[in-house]
């Protein structure tokens, strides 16, 4: 029988929406029409730059009588320059407040990335991390209650690996750019393996509707197949996450392409279709080259980054 793809469970019990609205460089004016049509997950960040609006919209909705809090799925993530085990609670106090919430479904840490505070743009910025740490102190605000669940983000297996040897608490969710241009088999065998939820940001390929007409959303295959079903693309590169057992965290500013988005759990894509997806040529969108340097403390080359043979 056919699972029933509105929401996964987590590690701890908890359901994680199936769907959820990306909040990247969107505009939170969408947050509204977003609930009315049903989205219940919302995944921000501090380093997005928009909690405090988000923060005003839900606190909207919530007056209204739109949506009740406990409906809600809320993520959040730790960014880099807050890995240091003092400055972990603090910067969930900064995004509770901003978002104008007592507490978070989930926390990430961003990226397995440390940068040092108030320093610009530079090689200089980045540091060797202390994941276990960092780790350490996500765990206390797990404990706290203040978040129902922690997790990670941009974690190669390895890295999970290396973190499931000294947590306590392991994470329940890594949130990785996850799309038929980036399919992460093995990564998602590897979580399944350890219990962990992986969550696929950039699901449409991270590209603008109209703009490089060369993107995943038009990849021939992907048409075949959405003509073969009568969707679109858009449809069908996120079925195929929820298919593979992913949640999908799409963007849009646009009302129609939202509706368009969350349409995508009462129908399937048949094995025969499904199959044709392994012909897909694999490419990652977001390399984190930019949190790389030769000449840094940190991780010297993408490779050490996600953990990838040379
Ligand atoms: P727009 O805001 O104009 O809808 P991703 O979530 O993979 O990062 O992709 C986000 C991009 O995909 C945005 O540029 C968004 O543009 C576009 N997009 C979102 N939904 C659709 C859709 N159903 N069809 C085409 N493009 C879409």
């Amino acid at each position: 029988m056919e699972r029933n793809l509105q929401y996964f469970e987590l590690n701890t019990g908890a359901k994680i929406p199936s769907i959820g609205l990306g909040t990247y460089a969107t505009s939170p004016q969408i947050l509204a029409p977003a609930i009315k049509f049903g989205y219940r997950h919302i995944d921000c960040a501090h380093i997005y730059g928009n909690e405090k609006q988000i923060g005003v919209a839900l606190k909207e909705l919530f007056e209204d009588g739109i949506v009740k809090r406990e409906d809600l799925f809320i993520t959040s993530k730790l960014w880099n320059f807050d890995h240091e085990p003092k400055d972990v609670p603090k910067a969930l106090d900064r995004t509770l407040s901003d978002l104008q919430l007592d507490y978070l479904d989930l926390y990430l840490i961003h990226w397995p990335v440390k940068e040092k505070k108030g320093v610009p743009d530079s090689p200089d910025k980045y540091i060797p991390t202390d994941i276990p740490s960092t780790w350490k102190a996500m765990e206390s605000l797990y404990d706290s209650g203040k978040v129902r669940a922690i997790g990670v983000s941009n974690f190669s297996a390895k890295k999970l690996d290396d973190l499931l040897e000294v947590a306590h608490v392991p994470p329940a969710v890594n949130q990785v750019e996850c799309n038929p241009f980036w399919q992460q088999a093995k990564l998602h065998e590897y979580c399944r393996s350890k219990h962990i939820h992986l969550s696929g940001y950039s699901p449409l390929g991270h590209q603008s509707s109209e703009a490089n007409k060369k993107g995943l959303l038009f990849d021939p295959i992907l048409n075949v197949v959405a003509k073969e079903l009568r969707k679109s693309p858009a449809q069908i590169a996120l079925r195929w996450g929820l298919q593979m057992g992913h949640s999908v965290l799409p963007k849009t500013s646009n009302e129609a392409r939202l509706k368009e988005n969350l349409d995508i759990i009462d129908w399937s894509i048949p094995e025969n279709l499904l199959c044709k997806f392994s012909e897909i040529k694999q490419e990652k969108i977001v390399t984190g080259k930019n949190m790389v340097h030769e000449a840094s403390a940190g991780y010297k080359t993408v490779e050490e980054l996600w953990d990838e043979q040379l």
